[in-house]
């Protein structure tokens, strides 16, 4: 770790409106998003953590237990019980990728029988649920209103497991063009549904489309097609602007970009990929975070010395155990034991190697942060404490 890392990354979030976590399946976005809120919060800033798939416990313990659209505060008392005194506060909403796009069609609909509609219609229901990124897309616009509420110093985004990253940054575009009038058009277009051309508005799953389609008759369908185009095309009047704002909210040096990643080499790749991609649409990394970091905690002296030594060791400590100790083959423990080190410093190795390399790779100014892999997983206030401590102390 570069020695100033955690304070460059420490500033770097005091400084932003807007905080993305994004990398790969699984790396920690999620825990990473409610730690950097978590430290804000704590520093007094009134900070808003918009979570996508907690675990449920962690879900429980940030009081989003519930879907929807609910921004709940996390109560002072639950910090006091852990002996933190935050200065600010911690908000938390956990998103709904499914519906988050239902909720784009309900803000702007026109009127309530517009909006039930367009719900009800198939073409729609395709549309945002087929369409890659279209429901990251409304992810950001829901971040984007929110931050314009201005009741937020700090929001965090947290974003989807099985998307790309990188689809959040392409949404927004390919969407646009998805609902210009050229995609309309290709709509219209005799053969449209044979899939063949068009801008892939259904090219994600265009078979299973006509081939659901193909249950209803087709005056039904023809029908859905004129309501869907006549309605869709009301609500994306300011389609395009409010695209534009989104992503220049995301452009800007309010925002921040942060890729979590594992320590491992492949994960690292990706990650560096993510990088480069985010760089080449202009948008500010302001650091990296690998996450589960297996710790040098076995010195060389210990890995050294003989089994024997290890097993004596142990024969002493279990002097004090309340129960016999005649059971236990001590020598075998102390091999089991010495074995399992072995690997563990291996790992250990390995994780700095790869650490070292990534921040080879970058240019000096980002910040590269880790975090321990805990011995359990953090589904508490607590464990998101340990987390936030290793990251910014
Ligand atoms: N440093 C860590 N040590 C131990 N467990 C961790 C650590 N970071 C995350 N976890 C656990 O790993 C699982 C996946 O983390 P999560 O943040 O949900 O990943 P993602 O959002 O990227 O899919 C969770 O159960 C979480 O508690
Ligand atoms: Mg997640």
């Amino acid at each position: 770790m570069k020695p100033s890392a955690t304070q460059s990354f420490s500033k770097l979030i005091a400084n932003r409106k807007v905080v993305v976590c994004v990398g790969s399946g699984g790396v920690g976005k999620t825990t990473t998003s409610a730690v950097i809120a978590l430290h804000a919060a704590i520093e007094g800033r009134k900070v808003l953590v918009l979570t996508i798939d907690p675990a449920r416990r962690l879900a429980n313990s940030l009081g989003v237990t519930e879907l929807g659209n609910d921004i709940q505060q996390i109560p002072l008392d639950q910090f006091r019980q852990i002996g933190l005194e935050p200065k600010g506060e911690l908000w938390a909403m956990m998103l709904d990728m499914k519906l988050s796009f239902d909720h784009l069609v309900a803000t702007y609909a026109p009127d309530a029988k517009t909006r039930d509609e367009i719900l009800d219609n198939r073409f729609y229901q395709y549309f945002s649920t087929s369409l890659a990124g279209t429901q990251e897309y409304a992810a950001s616009e829901r971040l984007h209103e929110l931050y314009m509420r201005k009741e937020f110093d700090l929001i965090v985004l947290d974003t989807p497991p099985t998307s790309h990253a990188l689809d959040f940054l392409e949404a927004p575009n390919r969407l646009a063009d998805a609902v210009s009038g050229k995609a309309l058009q290709w709509m219209y277009k005799p053969g449209a549904m044979t899939g063949r051309s068009g801008l892939g508005l259904f090219s994600v799953g265009t078979s299973y489309v006509i081939k659901t389609l193909g249950r209803f008759t087709g005056a039904q369908l023809l029908n859905d097609l004129s309501v869907f185009l006549r309605t869709f095309s009301t609500l994306f009047e300011g389609f395009e602007q409010r695209a534009r704002k989104v992503q220049s909210l995301l452009l800007s040096d309010k925002t921040a970009f942060v890729v979590v990643t594992a320590p491992d080499t492949l994960t690292i790749e990706e990650a560096l990929y993510f990088y480069e991609r985010l760089g080449t649409s202009r948008l500010h990394v302001g650091g990296f975070v690998v996450n589960r970091v297996h710790p040098m905690w076995v010195s060389a002296a210990r890995l050294d010395a003989p089994a024997e030594q290890l097993s004596a060791e142990l024969q002493a400590l279990a002097k004090d155990l309340p129960a016999p100790a005649e059971a236990i083959d001590f020598d075998a423990l102390a091999s089991r034991l010495l074995e399992n080190a072995v690997q563990f410093q291996l790992r250990a190795t390995q994780d700095e190697h790869s650490i070292a390399l990534l921040d080879e790779e970058l240019p000096g100014q980002t910040p590269v942060v880790t975090v321990p892999y805990f011995s359990l997983d953090i589904h508490s206030l607590e464990g998101l404490d340990q987390a936030r401590r290793a990251l910014f102390e």
